[in-house]
């Protein structure tokens, strides 16, 4: 199974039945006073076996999720404010577990390095994945010559980049995922997301941009691609492809 939050869910499932419906009942008719947090603990071990060979940072994940799920249940917290918390993450990741890529925002050197690369005449730039909107707000701003364009597929983020771009006239936003937008009409195209949908962008770009625009990665590069030019700076790596 390729998408590994789905695969941890179904491993919690599956170990959620062994322990209730076997280990449990087993140590029970031994006999045996055990902890009470002993059943999440089983649990959560088992449920960690299918990380054991490769992305193995799901096994602390893996082995604290019953475990805690075991003691909120002890606090007797209404279940309303786990509705409630479960719907404020849902509008602010929305569907991170399928695209991988999550919330964080670029910093202000980024920014900063970006803004010294723009031209002073007219030209289009694009944030795929545009979070807050802080990118494209804070360059609209700086530089009124260009346009700026974020698209964002959570609803709370794109929600806040929106408010943030009302009042600047070159700054538009737009709900949905990038992969629906062509790419022909930018100069430049910012990505911040993760090295899962690094390939595909990056086979998108090529295709879809126009002689002399210019892709830029913030954090992660294309495997078997290198950049024209690279540029650490704020502790992060940008990566500039010339199209
Ligand atoms: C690391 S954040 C970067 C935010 C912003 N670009 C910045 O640099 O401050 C990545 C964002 O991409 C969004 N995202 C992930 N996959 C996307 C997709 N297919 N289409 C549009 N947005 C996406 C996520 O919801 C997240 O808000």
């Amino acid at each position: 199974m390729k998408n590994p939050a789905l695969r941890a869910l179904l491993s919690q499932a599956a170990a959620f039945l062994l322990v209730a419906a076997v280990l449990s009942p087993a140590i029970d008719r031994m006999g045996w006073r055990t902890p009470p947090l002993l059943p999440g603990l089983l649990q959560g071990l088992l449920a960690s076996i299918p990380f054991l060979r490769r992305e193995r940072w799901w096994i602390p994940i893996q082995i604290c999720f019953p475990i805690m799920v075991l003691v909120a249940l002890s606090l007797r917290i209404s279940s309303h404010w786990f509705l409630m918390g479960f719907l404020l993450l849902g509008i602010i990741y929305w569907n991170t577990f399928r695209t991988r890529v999550p919330l964080y925002l670029t910093g202000r050197e980024v920014a900063m390095e970006l803004l010294a690369r723009l031209p002073e005449g007219n030209f289009e730039f694009a944030d795929l994945g545009s979070g807050l909107g802080g990118l494209a707000a804070v360059l609209a701003k700086e530089k009124p010559c260009g346009r700026f364009f974020g698209v964002e597929v959570a609803p709370l983020p794109f929600l806040i980049g929106k408010a943030r771009c009302m009042h600047l006239p070159n700054c538009r936003m737009a709900w949905g995922s990038y992969e629906r937008i062509d790419l022909s009409g930018f100069d430049f195209v910012y990505a911040f997301l993760s090295p899962v949908p690094m390939p595909g962008l990056f086979e998108k770009a090529r295709r879809e941009m126009k002689p002399g625009s210019v892709f830029v990665s913030n954090s992660f590069g294309v495997p078997g691609e290198k950049a024209d030019e690279t540029v650490v700076v704020g502790g992060r790596t940008l990566y500039f492809w010339k199209m």
